[in-house]
């Protein structure tokens, strides 16, 4: 049921705008409904209500959910006057100076910044680090033997994000290889819910998220001295030397606690993502022979354009980042036929939109061909969100599971079979294969 709203009580030329159907249950189910079993739910929503409706759920409060492509498109393109970042937000976890938290001019300033560490000529550097921490990782892999691959290829992203960071590696870096999968695994539970103060705080699961932050923030500042000490500051290509170089316009730089909180946020967002999505590839692929040998072909032959069409599918079928969220910022939000009011949350559906059979005829399947030699429509495939917003890393994140998937095809053979589809299981922000992306390999003569 739809209810009509006075969107227009001025009576001028524009004409009145509906309020998005509301789910009529109790906000704690919603909740439920939200958090716990979030695909189901979305679903039977959309079924029932259609690709717009507005849910009322704790943390986010009432919440317009959309995944109709030409309404998702608005979101994308609006301005930062008309929408801003979803609160809360991830810089709840990682802290008020990460790029989640900023909007406006000094969110620009400072993807700006960040930018030319994830395009271009720097993408290409990252390719050697990435195929020496697969070999290296792989090494020892097991033959024969089923496996989980999720926490394989988590060390692999953590390292590569660590070294394209940090630049060379030492011992801090092993610290932080203990330090980040725990805050990493607790965090992600932890994101949206809000903190306990003071006591309570010490002794409960923040208190541990504070001790493993003290620690990671400890050892940054020791790398951030030996950067500052570093004659050939100036020529290096790492991101922890382009913040230590950068000023504002008023000659001032970045503040150590910003920067602890921005290096933080891109460990965070960049590697588990991809980990999963890697992890997915190899589920996928146990259960596609016919996908898996066309990829063996190509990687032998040197191509890697049916890979590339693989990974855009696999980001389509198995979505990590179901999600992506806005906060209307100007006295209200025109949608298509809709109007969202000043301080409403806007969820865009990415996992609904990207299981739209009008879009992606029979979206179930795992069908990289739907993107050989062709571009996904863009507000259609949204992988890595959209807008001002957009993910930071994505191009760097496709880099990195090209060169993982090649150097493991390259080096393995995955044993196919007819197992049962891994469920999807939400860890909080990532949707992960739920047994870890169980697989079989035999090395390669
Ligand atoms: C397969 C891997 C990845 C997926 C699926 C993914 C997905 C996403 C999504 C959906 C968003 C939200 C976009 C929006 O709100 O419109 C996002 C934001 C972000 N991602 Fe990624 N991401 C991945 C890898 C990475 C990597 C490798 C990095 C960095 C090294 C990264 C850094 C970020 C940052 C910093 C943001 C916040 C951007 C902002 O608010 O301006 N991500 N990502």
């Amino acid at each position: 049921m739809t209810d009509l709203a006075l969107a227009n009580p001025c009576g001028t030329s524009t004409p009145n705008r509906l309020n998005p159907p509301p789910v009529r249950l109790p906000k704690l189910v919603q909740g439920v409904g939200f958090a716990v079993c979030r695909r189901r739910a979305m679903r039977y929503w959309i079924k029932r209500h259609g690709h717009i409706f507005e849910i009322n759920v704790p943390f986010f409060g009432r919440s317009v959910v959309v995944s109709d492509p030409a309404l998702v498109k608005s979101v994308c393109t609006a301005n930062p006057e008309q929408l801003i970042n979803v609160q809360p937000n991830l810089s709840n976890w990682f802290g008020p100076g990460s790029v989640f938290g900023l909007d406006g001019s000094r969110h620009r300033d400072r993807r700006r910044l960040l930018a030319p560490a994830f395009h271009g000529q720097s993408l290409k550097n990252h390719e050697k680090v990435i195929e020496d921490e697969t070999l290296r990782e792989c090494a020892n892999w097991p033959e024969g033997k089923e496996f989980r691959i999720l926490e394989p290829m988590n060390r692999i992203t953590l390292n590569v994000i660590l070294r394209t960071i940090f630049g060379a590696d030492g011992p801090e870096l092993e610290e932080l290889r203990e330090i980040v999968p725990p805050y990493m695994k607790l965090g992600q539970l932890l994101a949206f819910v809000p903190a306990p103060q003071h006591w309570v705080r010490r002794h409960s699961p923040w208190g541990k998220l504070d001790e493993l932050r003290k620690g990671f923030d400890r050892i940054v500042f020791t790398l951030t001295d030996k950067a500052d000490a570093d004659p050939r500051l100036g020529e290096r290509a790492d991101i922890l030397a382009l913040l230590r170089r950068s000023t504002r316009d008023d000659g001032t730089g970045m503040s150590r606690s910003d920067i602890c909180d921005e290096l933080m946020t891109l460990i965070g967002a960049g590697h588990e993502t991809t980990a999963t999505a890697l992890g997915w590839a190899f589920e996928r692929l146990r259960r596609h022979p016919d996908v898996l040998a066309e990829l063996v072909r190509e990687v032998d032959e040197g191509g890697s354009d049916f890979r590339r069409a693989t990974i855009l599918e696999l980001l389509r079928v198995r979505t990590v980042i179901d999600v992506a969220g806005r906060r209307v910022r100007a006295p209200a939000f025109d949608l298509g036929e809709w109007r969202i009011p000043h301080d409403r949350t806007v969820l865009v559906r990415i996992a609904d939109l990207h299981e739209n059979p009008e879009i992606f005829p029979h979206p179930e399947r795992f069908d990289p061909y739907r993107f050989r030699g062709t571009r996904p429509a863009p507000h259609a495939w949204l992988a890595f969100g959209g807008g001002t917003h957009r993910c930071i890393g994505a191009d760097f994140a496709i880099a990195e599971m090209d060169v993982v998937l090649r150097t493991v095809l390259q080096n393995f053979r995955i044993q196919t079979d007819a197992a049962a589809d891994e469920k999807s299981y939400f860890r909080g922000i990532a949707h992960t294969p739920k047994l870890g992306g169980r697989v079989v390999v035999n090395r390669r003569t």
